[in-house]
């Protein structure tokens, strides 16, 4: 190793990196260095007293208020005027193949337990399709819907961006067409120890993680994808999480608002369901947009009614938004974006003394990660959108219970009912209401209300459900 490197490591306090490192055999001191010099070592020992010995705490703004928001349904004639426009504009930029989709499935999806990355999970109520291969088809829809390939980029992590490619080339890519499909992978950050030293989970590895959905400002640059969207005339990215498959990932009137409102990252927020439910909340302060996470929000903040009853801050956000290249190239135009570390207290394997790897008990490092919501306050023009929960929210984050799988196949089958009941197909309902047969309609042919009525129209349904059938159209 170089010895510049090395006085950086001692001078940063991490001296027990080298002793492990010169005891190492040689393809494992290899990796190592590969690890070290990707590594801040100036600004460890900031990090490190910050958000690791003692609990950073996040600074309330005191002059917080509730985001205003585009209603959805319009409320005015105005505004009615103004989303047929945005609806039109957003048509036009995606036949002009303005518009890219980009997921972040860089995490790693501890909460569902399940061995892979999170796009490969299986979700569809009927099919089993995963998660990827919904957004593919949908991606596919869309492309031909508007009549221009819709092109998809995938931000991985270090961790998983081998399974994760593995997984599309098996699958050709799900019919999408040749380099319709572009990953990308983002930055790492190492575990802290408890006491402020850096953690080896292996003999050849320092303990990991991806460093947060916020990585993926800096990474669309270091990886040369915004020069690839720039060649391609690629101005306005359709972002979401892997593990949503509800989102509408072309929604026109979504885009189309943010162009005609001038926002460089616009957001869609949904009527929140209680003052402390668990998602960020939409602020203002300082004349900016902030996003103030449920567990930060002062109780008395979440609790405040408007005096018509409804929660003041009523805006929830449920990460989907329409963000501007050129945004996302004058925020990393240097090549550094400076975001806040947000702190997560977790249980990370170690390397023992005797060489073996040690799963702990209980919580002994600090994992630092950046999130994309705190990119909202640089902008000068940001909106927020009402969405509708039922129709675009349905996070798999667990495999059972409150925004799991389960909820989310549930949310599946209750839109596709609706929308079969818009052709004129009509789903048994059990008596709370839900659907009492299971369906599934393809989003390689439906991804939208209209299309819904469209594919019904050319392809009628014949045999009537029955309660208790399970029925996929559309494949
Ligand atoms: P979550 O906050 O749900 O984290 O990520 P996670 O890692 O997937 O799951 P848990 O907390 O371990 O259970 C929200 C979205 O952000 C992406 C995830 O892939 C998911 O789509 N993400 C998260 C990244 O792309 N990179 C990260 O470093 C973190």
């Amino acid at each position: 190793m170089q010895e510049a490197l090395r006085k950086r490591i001692e001078a940063a306090g991490q001296a027990h990196l080298l002793a492990h490192y010169d005891a190492a055999d040689a393809a494992a001191q290899a990796k190592l260095e590969a690890q070290f010099s990707v590594i801040d070592w100036e600004a460890l020992p900031g990090l490190i007293a910050g958000y690791v010995l003692k609990r950073p705490e996040t600074a309330i703004p005191a002059d917080l208020a509730p985001a205003p928001f585009f209603p959805f349904p319009a409320k005015t004639a105005e505004q009615e005027k103004l989303y047929a426009e945005a609806t039109a504009k957003g048509v036009e930029v995606l036949r002009a193949g303005k518009v890219a989709a980009l997921t972040v499935a860089g995490g790693q999806g501890t909460r569902l337990g399940f061995d892979g990355p999170k796009g490969t999970y299986p979700i569809t109520p009927v099919l089993h399709k995963t998660l990827f291969q919904y957004f593919a088809e949908s991606i596919g829809r869309i492309s031909e819907k508007y009549g221009a390939p819709l092109t998809w980029y995938i931000m991985c992590s270090e961790l998983n961006a081998a399974p994760t490619k593995e997984f599309f080339e098996k699958n050709k890519f799900f019919g999408l067409a040749d380099g319709q499909v572009r990953f990308f992978v983002q930055g790492t950050m190492p575990a802290i120890g408890l006491d402020g030293k850096l953690i080896i989970g292996a003999k050849d590895s320092l303990a990991l993680s991806p460093n947060g959905h916020g990585g993926t400002l800096l990474a669309l640059r270091a990886s040369g994808c915004l020069d690839r969207m720039a060649a391609d005339g690629v101005e306005y990215l359709s972002y979401f999480q892997v593990d949503n498959p509800l989102v509408p990932i072309a929604d026109p009137l979504f885009i189309g608002l943010h162009i005609l409102e001038g926002s460089q990252i616009s957001s869609r927020m949904l009527p929140k369901t209680c003052p402390t439910e668990k998602l960020g909340n939409f602020c203002l302060s300082g004349g900016r947009l902030h996003v103030i996470e449920y567990s930060d929000m002062p109780l008395e903040l979440a609790e405040r009614l408007n005096p018509d009853g409804t929660l003041a801050f009523l805006s929830g956000s449920p990460a989907i938004h329409i963000i501007s290249r050129s945004f996302v190239e004058s925020l990393t135009q240097d090549g550094t974006l400076k975001l806040p570390w947000h702190r997560a207290d977790k249980k990370v394997p170690f390397l023992a003394a005797d060489g073996t790897v040690v799963k702990p008990e209980s919580t002994n490092a600090v994992k630092l990660e950046s999130f994309i919501f705190d990119a909202l306050p640089m902008a000068e023009r940001a909106i927020v959108v009402e969405g509708s929960r039922k129709e675009m929210f349905g996070p798999t984050k667990n495999a059972t219970g409150v925004d799991s799988a389960e909820s989310c196949r549930a949310m599946l089958v209750e839109r596709d009912a609706r929308r079969l009941g818009l052709a004129g197909v009509q789903v048994p309902r059990n008596a709370d209401g839900t659907p009492a047969a299971l369906v599934e309609i393809s989003p390689r042919r439906v991804v939208d209300d209209a299309d819904a009525v469209e594919y019904f129209r050319a392809n009628p349904v014949t045999e009537p459900i029955q309660p208790g059938q399970t029925k996929a159209f559309g494949k």
